[in-house]
């Protein structure tokens, strides 16, 4: 049994899980996977060696090379900054595609169970609870409205000085949704023992706070 405390945020896009999670891990001075970034990154390394995204064979291949490393808040791809490429409309979309081909989800599963190293990891994505974690101490699902993560989703793009536009996203993310929970590998969902928090009304301190007091609960048991 690996007694590593790992603590699961999943949930929708927009639903905060990406912030609370890095707030998260440095309070608790663990590691932090943000498995969203391997999707995407895989996707950017896809397309920029113009691999056919229905060669599920060849993106497996891809996915276990794949040569990512995360740092101050950065992500890089064979040593290259890819932190604002991987956000972009079209990486979204190639990423929520790759998310349904099971050699791929095989693959990067071998590279997230990786990350738990000492003092701890907090993993946020779609199956951290379900599927990749699930001998975690916490588990938490993040939801909100649609509307409100498509705000947050636009102000965050806004940001880090990326186009987009309201009625874009709205259209984007609730086909990234259906998508995500629709498919029939690792499809995005609470785990049965998760805590859900629904995160509309409320502030990023406000959930980490909850979070915080979830995880020193159990940590404390
Ligand atoms: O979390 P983020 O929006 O960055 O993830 C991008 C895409 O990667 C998601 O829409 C989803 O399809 C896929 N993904 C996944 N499983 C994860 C994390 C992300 O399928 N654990």
């Amino acid at each position: 049994m690996n007694k590593i405390p790992v603590i699961t945020i999943d949930g929708p896009s927009g639903s905060g899980k990406g912030t609370v999670a890095t707030l998260t891990a440095k309070d608790l001075g663990f590691r932090l996977l943000d498995s969203g970034a391997l999707y995407r990154s895989l996707a950017v390394s896809a397309i920029k060696r113009e691999v056919n995204l229905e060669d599920h064979r060849q993106l497996a291949d891809l996915a276990r090379c794949l040569n990512i490393e995360f740092g101050s808040g950065s992500v890089w791809l064979d040593g290259e900054d890819v932190s604002l490429e991987i956000r972009t409309d079209i990486v979204s979309k190639a990423a929520s595609l790759l998310g349904t081909i099971p050699a791929v989800r095989t693959a990067l599963h071998e590279q997230q169970l990786a990350f738990r190293k000492e003092p701890g990891l907090v993993a946020d994505g779609r199956d951290m609870g379900t599927v990749v974690f699930p001998d975690a101490l916490v588990k938490i699902y993040l939801t909100a409205r649609l509307e409100e993560r498509v705000q947050r989703r636009y102000k965050q793009l806004i940001d880090k000085g990326i186009d987009a536009t309201l009625p874009h996203l709205l259209r984007d993310l609730k086909e990234r949704d259906a998508k995500d929970s629709e498919r029939p590998i690792s499809p995005l969902k609470p785990a049965k023992d998760a805590v859900v928090l629904d995160t509309t009304d409320l502030q990023v301190d406000q959930v980490v706070q909850l979070v915080m007091s979830i995880v020193r609960d159990r940590l404390a048991s």
